[in-house]
């Protein structure tokens, strides 16, 4: 769809819907005002008469309404005005991307963007209109036969501005948008594919498009033996179980000078979780197919950096492999050698995420990055600490973590921090190996967090896991794209920080 900013009061705007805010209880937002005086009081009847009373997720459409040029007012519920937040602004985005493209307008202006959410400025709200309104229209349907597309599609959104001044401000926000939603529209393709099509292969072929698409970017696959080669005795043990080839896909984009050190994203590629020979009860077993979801963060927020042609180096490593508990599947009490040469005793296969991510991290080490963060859709554990709404946050340099905490709130993808104490880390001691791959049932996502640590000594990391936000589960199952919105914040704050040194 079509973007662009305008500022311009809503009797005069010529287009095929309005959309403006209805508070709770029947509380007019300056736009509606203006219009509700335009047309002779069109609004204020149909909220006298209790048609509408702006609460949250509700909608009322007027028709050729006289005094005005639009041909539609969509009137969207944005509940109490005193309590409407970030949520709340989302959701009425969203309910109106919904019932526009239900009807048959197939452009609107809107003045949702003028509602105030403290502390967001003009700027925010435009990204956020963009971004939730693509995130509303996206589909995952290309496995199935038959499609039925909207029959009137929305094709052009103009967003409210309050002065001429705000243009700039504006079209940069639509341009951001864009390049995030595009970057959780692939996340979540990647996301929703099945295991049977999303394979390692498959993963390293969508990274590899990414260097036809853009000069800056280099990518290199290594197969197994290249693998072996190298030492990768962790991420191979877990690659054992499945007949599909396992793959470290290395994804290299340059926006800056050759000499400055990369930020480094590594993401946890398994494309299918079954748990291996500590297999996993069949309960809800196909949402496994999400546990790739942290590569397919890496791989959106290549192309949002490419898209945004982002002045900064970046360096994505994706350990990828199927968990499955083949013949030759790895079993519990063996012990492997890791690239970085600590053994590790497995005591747990289903802990295999930390094993194909501890290669991964040695080997980012080789490009001395500036700061190494990993993503990854780790332990169940995290679930259950922070449900859906937060991703887990671990690091060993507060700076470095304390940046990523802020970027989540910025894009209202949020995170939220757990302790990395050293206490923790007694609990992987193994009697037979340096370190056992599980620490117990107390703090699963710490102990799998110390694990990590073990394997970025004396760099600046930090780990993000997002089992609990990367899908959604029940009715509305599918990827959602996080920490997408998160991860571009961070690096479009990297940057600014450059320009202004
Ligand atoms: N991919 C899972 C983590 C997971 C489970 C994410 C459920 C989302 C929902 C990971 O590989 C795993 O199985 N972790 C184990 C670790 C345990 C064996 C220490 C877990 O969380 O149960
Ligand atoms: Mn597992
Ligand atoms: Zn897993």
């Amino acid at each position: 769809m079509e973007y662009s900013v305008k500022s311009g009061s809503p009797e005069k705007q010529r287009t095929a819907a309005l959309v403006v805010g209805i508070h709770e209880r029947r509380k007019m937002t300056p736009a509606a005002r203006a219009l509700d005086a335009a047309t002779g009081g069109a609004i204020a009847q149909v909220l006298r008469r209790g048609d509408m009373d702006g609460k949250p997720g509700t909608t009322l459409l007027l028709h050729q309404p006289s005094g005005i040029f639009a041909q539609r007012i969509l009137l969207v519920g944005c509940g109490k005005e005193r309590d409407f937040d970030e949520g709340r602004y989302r959701q009425a985005i969203e309910t109106a991307a919904r019932e526009l493209d239900q009807r048959g307008a197939i452009d609107a202006v809107s003045y949702l963007t003028e509602l105030r959410v403290k502390g967001r400025d003009i700027g925010w709200m435009v990204r956020q209109h963009v971004e939730v309104t693509e995130a509303t229209r996206y589909r995952f349907d290309r496995m199935k036969s038959e499609v039925e597309p909207p029959a009137h599609p929305l094709k052009r959104l103009v967003l409210s501005v309050p002065s001429r001044a705000d243009i700039g401000t504006g079209e940069r926000a639509i341009e951001e948008g864009l390049a995030i939603a595009e970057g959780v529209t692939v996340a979540r393709d990647l996301g929703n594919l099945p295991g049977n099509v999303c394979t390692p292969r498959y993963l390293a072929e969508q990274a590899q498009a990414l260097a036809k698409k853009s000069r800056k970017v280099k990518v290199t696959v290594l197969d197994e033996t290249q693998m072996e080669k190298e030492g990768m005795g962790a991420l191979l043990a877990v690659a054992r179980g499945t007949h599909e080839p396992a793959r470290l896909i290395v994804m290299e984009y340059q926006g800056a000078g050759k000499e400055e050190k990369p930020i480094a994203l590594v993401g946890k590629g398994v494309t299918f979780d079954s748990g291996g020979i500590s297999i996993k009860p069949s309960q809800a077993m196909d949402e496994m197919k999400f546990d790739m979801c942290g590569a397919a963060s890496v791989i959106g927020t290549f192309h949002a950096a490419i898209r945004l042609q982002l002045p900064i180096n970046l360096l994505g490593v994706i350990p990828a492999t199927e968990n499955l508990p083949g013949g030759s599947a790895i079993k519990p009490g063996d012990i492997v050698k890791s690239l970085s040469g600590q053994t590790i005793e497995i005591l747990n296969t289903d802990a295999e995420g930390r094993l194909i991510l501890c290669d991964a991290l040695t080997y980012a080490g080789r490009w001395e990055p500036e700061a190494i963060v990993d993503i990854a859709t780790l332990t169940g554990a995290c679930v259950i600490a922070l449900g859906n709404h937060a991703a887990g946050l671990l690091t060993n340099t507060q700076a470095l973590g304390n940046e990523l905490l802020a970027a989540g709130r910025q894009a209202y993808d949020r995170a939220w921090e757990l302790p990395l104490w050293d206490e923790y880390q007694k609990q992987l001691d193994s009697n037979f190996a340096d370190m056992a791959n599980v620490g117990g049932r107390e703090a699963g996502t710490i102990t799998a967090a110390c694990f990590l640590s073990r394997f970025v000594k004396n760099r600046r990391w930090a780990h993000l896991d997002i089992a609990g936000v990367a899908w959604k589960q029940g009715k509305e199952k599918g990827a959602t794209g996080r920490p997408v919105p998160l991860l571009v914040q961070f690096l479009l704050n990297r940057v600014e920080k450059k320009r202004e040194a």
